[in-house]
């Protein structure tokens, strides 16, 4: 069986820097489930659709594929490879709306499922459902959590900007912890680990340890 870390935990807490060097330290996969719902919402971006229907039939023709090595991880829709643009902030702005529809949590929890199953040695999986919906069984659960501002000053860092993120990442926040589908949330056996007082390389290392035990 694939063993199976999942991180948990809001926007800009530092999920994907700690998820793909953990990964890169155990020799394991790393899934990006955030960029699975980007790429659907810059799919339906792209061809302007508004309905859950249309933009399942269009995911049937243009499928998603992620490529789970963390030292390269890509997106590509159909043919094109999206990596960056579903990083945009339109991209960022519509993402909630899509992630909010079951249908297309449906379709894209199941590929996160064969994603996981095709792993050799294990994978780190990270997103806000992991260790609640996709992966219930996973061997380590960590939420990793930081507060507002910590996360706002990391987002703005990495865009490059000087503008105050932390209004559209609360927003983002309460989009997510309050929709009806697998909303984000602790699930009752995951390891809190705030990362507000930590860099990347302390919390790399305690998660690091956590996994070792
Ligand atoms: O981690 P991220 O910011 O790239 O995620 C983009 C959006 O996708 C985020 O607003 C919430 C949603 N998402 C989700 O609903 N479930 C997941 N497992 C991962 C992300």
């Amino acid at each position: 069986m694939t063993a199976i870390l999942a991180m948990d935990g809001p926007s800009g807490a530092g999920k994907s820097s700690t998820s793909k060097a953990i990964a890169v330290r155990a020799g394991w996969n790393y899934l990006d489930t955030g960029a699975l719902y980007r790429g659907a919402t810059w799919l339906a971006l792209n061809k302007k659709i508004q309905s859950a229907e249309e933009l399942l039939v269009a995911l049937s023709q243009s499928p998603l594929k992620f490529n789970p090595n963390p030292k390269s991880p890509m997106l590509k829709c159909g043919e094109i490879d999206i990596s960056d643009a579903i990083r945009s902030e339109e991209v960022t702005s519509q993402v909630s709306k899509f992630a909010a529809m079951p249908e297309i949590r449906s379709v894209l929890v199941a590929l996160q499922r064969e994603i996981i199953s095709n792993a050799e040695k294990g994978i780190v999986v990270e997103g806000r459902d992991i260790g609640t919906v996709v992966a219930p069984n996973a061997h380590l659960k960590i939420y990793l959590t930081a507060d507002l501002t910590a996360r706002a000053k990391r987002r703005e860092a990495e865009l490059n900007t000087n503008e105050d993120l932390s209004q559209s990442l609360a927003t983002r926040d309460e989009m997510d912890s309050t929709r009806q589908t697998s909303p984000l949330e602790q699930a009752i056996d995951a390891v809190l680990v705030d990362s507000t007082d930590l860099d990347l390389n302390e919390t790399t290392e305690l998660i690091w340890e956590l996994l070792k035990e």
